[in-house]
């Protein structure tokens, strides 16, 4: 292999899981993150959140010595590559906070003052375009007291892997995307990916550092918007007797040139990724004197989106004051415990503001729902309690686990069989056969 040891500087969700799939196929992967309690988590094995073979990978990278988490940068001095893979929050207004990125880069410049490796510093991170050019590669050069181009190099290569599909999307990338203006650089970093992928290397698209940047929060904000836009055609469905935003949606997706992909209505886009990146979006535009409109309405369509299940609630249940509502499914999305601008939190918000009594279930995000509602609603041990004696139930999550819930046991376990499906996981025609009085978004009137 050429480049043989790597670190990672921040070991959150992008940065773990490019960790253990390093080791996986053989690197020596050293994790970096000022977080002391979370590197020795992981050195125990723990794995920080829920991901679908994430404990797996960990075990077998730290059972083969092949990954070691530290608190202790130096460590890097003698690594070939350093991913720089820390958090870019949105600040108060919408625009992005760059102080962790700044901080890796000036670590890592410092751990190569005085070190001789001509090493490879791969931003990972989203960041805005003009972030590699004018924060990150000065930092370092500051920093280091080296230049780079000549004494190291500095890539962009954004991440496209979605959480729930992290280690798969690792693995199996669409594309790779390399922007850098030292193509000596981009070259090495693809033969890393070359020999990563082997057989199975993925398109790869070699440019500069900004139109790297500018195609991570391009991927994202056309995502959101098709959802959103999908979301707003379900709010003119609702009006339209025997409409169905789910028919219109799969007569559209047909159309090989808007694909099927990301067509879902539902109660709107959550996660740690969407909201922010396009926000910062947003906010980057104005800043360079363009008012980018389209994905400003997306991010105004998706913030009303959660709403539409108290009103539905509403408007089959009257009052909701003192009303039992079980919401099925918290996280972000499934297979994940995320809880990060999850619509479940705005839903539960309106409902208790209605005086409602709420009961929660999620097969992963438990625990993170505790910490924001504490005891404000009650949890339930599985989905089943979750609707005892419940005057409503409210789908916000499609958990596969959800799928399986059959019309005769909303019928028996609820109070009142008033199912609102918020993810189109059910069949309205079965729900409605069955005795249930069904409301879903996008679903016409009868
Ligand atoms: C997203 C992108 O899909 C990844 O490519 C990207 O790397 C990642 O952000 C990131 O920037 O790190 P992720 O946030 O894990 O990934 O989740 P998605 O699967 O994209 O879903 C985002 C939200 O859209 C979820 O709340 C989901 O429920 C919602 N969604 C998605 C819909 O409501 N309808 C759909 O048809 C698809």
């Amino acid at each position: 292999m050429g480049l043989e040891r790597i670190t990672v500087f921040g070991l959150g969700r992008v940065g773990l899981i490019m960790a253990v799939c390093l080791a996986k196929r053989g690197y020596e992967v050293l994790g970096f993150d000022v977080d002391s309690n979370l590197v020795e988590r992981l050195q125990d094995g723990e794995t920080p959140f829920y991901e679908p073979n994430l404990s797996e990978y960990l075990a077998a990278a730290l059972q083969k010595n092949r990954f070691t988490a530290t608190t202790d940068p130096s460590i890097n001095s003698r690594s070939d590559l350093a991913y720089i893979s820390v958090g870019t929050p949105s600040l108060a207004d919408g625009t992005i906070d760059l102080s962790y990125v700044e901080e890796a880069a000036k670590t890592i410049g410092r751990t190569l003052r005085d070190s001789r490796q001509h090493q490879l510093v791969v931003v990972k991170s989203t960041v805005t375009p003009g972030t590699a050019r004018n924060l990150i590669k000065p930092a370092l050069e500051r920093e280091s007291k080296r230049s780079a181009g000549t004494d190291f190099a500095v890539c962009s290569n954004p991440e496209f892997l979605r959480e729930g599909n992290a280690i798969h999307d690792t693995e199996f990338p669409d594309r790779i995307v390399i922007g850098s203006d030292d193509p000596a650089a981009i070259e090495k970093l693809e033969k890393l990916y070359r020999e990563f992928h082997g057989a199975q290397f993925p398109p790869i698209i070699r440019t500069s550092f900004e139109n790297a940047e500018l195609t991570k929060y391009t991927n994202n904000a056309f995502l959101a918007t098709k959802v959103s836009f999908i979301n707003c055609i379900a709010g003119i469905a609702e009006r339209i007797p025997h409409a169905d935003v789910k028919t219109v949606a799969e007569g559209i997706g047909l159309d090989g040139r808007i694909g099927s992909k990301f067509l879902n209505a539902g109660l709107g886009w959550g996660g740690s990724c969407f909201p922010k990146d396009l926000s910062a979006l947003v906010s980057l535009s104005k800043k360079i004197g363009y008012d980018a409109e389209l994905i400003a309405a997306a991010v105004s369509t998706n913030r009303k989106q959660p709403h539409k299940a108290v009103e539905l609630a509403k408007q089959a249940l009257g009052s909701l004051a003192e009303k039992q509502i079980a919401v099925l499914g918290l996280s972000f999305k499934p297979e994940t415990d995320d809880m990060r601008e999850a619509v479940s939190i705005p839903i539960i918000n309106g409902l208790l503001a209605e005086g409602a009594k709420v009961t929660v279930w999620d097969p992963e995000a438990i625990v993170e729902a505790r910490q924001i509602f504490g005891d404000r609603i009650e949890y339930a041990t599985g989905a089943l309690e979750c609707l005892e004696q419940a005057d409503c139930c409210i789908l916000a999550t499609e958990w596969v686990q959800f799928k399986k819930l059959r019309p005769e046991t909303f019928i028996e376990k609820m109070r009142e069989p008033v199912v609102i499906d918020g993810r189109r996981l059910y069949d309205p025609s079965e729900f409605r056969a069955a005795g249930i009085r069904f409301r879903a978004v996008g679903l016409g009137p009868d």
